[in-house]
């Protein structure tokens, strides 16, 4: 007798569309195929689409930002609001800021998130000084603990490292066979941009998006890109908004460079025109890098559609529109005050699953892999995660396709009080959400407790081997490059 069984439903997986059943025990998917027995309560799914339950890969919770502001969303409203969105696991930052040691960020995300995750949750880490303890036994030790993914900035004063740093922490990923993540955006164009503008007058939020410039955004990522290549490390390039940094990314997986691409919902739906609205209402739309326009749209849309993007995430940075988030600085604050980011959680499945999929512009394989399949793969937690498997954690969303859902900040979970995409109607929406066998939404409701949510212990990944094929001067076959990138290259 199983613990459940769901009857008829078509079941999606990144690389098949089969008509089947499910059958779960003890949070585990343990068989499917058809007349599979009994089981103690049986979910009628037919002619309802079942995909796995999403992961989220980058979101910023209970996170304070580099100037010291705390996101509106705690692990308890955040991973409520993604699981209402259909995500069963989230993979937040824990941030290091300057002067902290590795073993206290994650003693103090761990707490948080165990106390009050209603999903499964892992971390990546943010590494904001890479000291020398840090980069030794520190980074091994989160490693132990399961961390294997570190994020990096080349922008945000004080988060920013220079190419040499970068160099260092791309060498020692290399060595520990984690992926690294970086932000790409030029630190000192945006700021010479920004002194330019405010000397001008130019201080409302429509100008975030013309001091973030576009050649910001595609030089950083070519130098990223560069610093990669000439140590032979993997990469993965996070929220990429523009047409010249995916043609960047794209040009560098022609040449077969492990280098990876990540967008997210604001740089299909939005634009740096909604950063012009009426007022102080454009510091809701500022986040970093900024959205483009309808060209760059298209082109991230072509991106994510053929694989230059492997992974589809919110970014999520819910910071409300008062005094306790974008407006900190003040009622009228300049643009370069501005809290950066945006709340994305809960909408990123079913707007993808509606202008992507109910549109033909993507297949639901495709939808399956970008939200969910890649980024376990990635993040070394398939098959765990991310697929529907006899030995996978049953982590499963029942689709309602025909659902019409305008969105509204009264209907979505989160705190930060706004949605980006206020009267946006999308249709389909998660009807039922299980995460390890436990239904988690169910009528519309949360029915489960805070805390309730597991923690993942990422593995080494698999995306985080180098290709063994350097282009540089250190080429494997140099005594050089041997020498510095280990024997292992040759
Ligand atoms: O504007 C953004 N993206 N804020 C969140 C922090 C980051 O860099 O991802
Ligand atoms: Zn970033
Ligand atoms: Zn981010």
């Amino acid at each position: 007798m199983y613990d459940m069984i769901i009857k008829g439903g078509t079941v999606v997986t990144a690389a098949d569309t089969v008509v089947q059943d499910i059958a779960i025990s003890n949070g585990k998917i343990v068989a499917l195929g058809a007349d599979l027995g009994e089981a103690t309560q049986l979910i009628e799914a037919s002619g309802k689409i079942i995909t796995p339950g999403g992961i989220d890969s980058h979101c910023h919770i209970e996170q304070k930002s580099s100037s010291g502001l705390m996101t509106a969303d705690d692990f308890y409203s955040a991973s409520r609001s993604a699981a209402f969105g259909g995500t069963t696991t989230i993979i937040p930052f824990a941030a290091q800021h300057k002067g902290q040691s590795l073993y206290d960020v994650f003693d103090d995300y761990h707490r948080r998130a165990t106390e009050k995750s209603v999903i499964d949750y892992a971390y990546h880490l943010i590494i904001a000084d890479p000291t020398e303890a840090v980069m030794g036994e520190q980074l091994e030790a989160m490693i132990e603990r399961g961390i294997t993914s570190f994020k990096i900035y080349m922008t945000y004063e004080s988060l920013k490292l220079d190419d040499y740093q970068i160099l260092e922490v791309l060498f020692r990923a290399r060595e520990l066979q984690s992926l690294v993540m970086i932000h790409a955006e030029n630190n000192d164009v945006i700021r010479w941009l920004t002194d330019k503008l405010l000397a001008l007058g130019h201080s409302q939020p429509k100008y975030h998006a013309i001091s973030h410039a576009r050649i910001a955004e595609s030089e950083a990522t070519h130098r990223a890109i560069s610093l990669a290549e000439l140590l032979d490390t993997p990469l993965l390039i996070v929220h990429v908004s523009s047409a010249e940094a995916t043609a960047e990314i794209r040009r560098a997986q022609e040449r077969g460079l492990k280098i990876y691409g990540e967008t997210c919902p604001q740089y299909l739906f939005l634009t740096a025109e909604d950063l012009d609205r009426d007022g102080m209402d454009g510091a809701m739309f500022c986040c970093s890098p900024p959205p483009r326009d309808q060209a760059a749209q298209d082109v991230i849309w072509r991106g994510l559609c053929n694989g230059t993007f492997e992974v589809f995430s919110s970014d999520h940075s819910p910071y409300r529109f008062d005094s306790s988030g974008k407006l900190a600085a003040g009622d009228n604050p300049s643009f370069d005050k501005i809290a950066n980011g945006v709340p994305g959680l809960e909408i990123r499945l079913p707007m993808l699953y509606s202008a992507g999929v109910g549109t033909g512009r993507m297949s639901l394989n495709q939808f399956v892999a970008v939200t969910a399949t890649n980024a376990a793969k990635m993040y070394g937690i398939y098959p765990q995660k991310g697929t529907i498997a006899v030995g996978s954690d049953a982590d499963i969303v029942i689709w309602d396709s025909q659902r019409k859902v305008t969105l509204s900040t009264e209907m979505l979970h989160d705190e930060a009080g706004y949605t980006p995409y206020s009267g946006t109607q999308v249709t389909g929406w998660p009807e039922l959400v299980l995460s390890r066998g436990r239904t988690v939404i169910a009528n519309n409701e949360l029915q489960v407790e805070r805390g309730s949510g597991a923690y993942v212990h990422c593995g080494l990944s698999a995306y985080a081997i180098p290709s063994g094929k350097a282009v540089s001067e250190l080429t494997p076959a140099s005594n050089f490059g041997a020498k510095i990138l280990g024997a292992n290259n040759e």
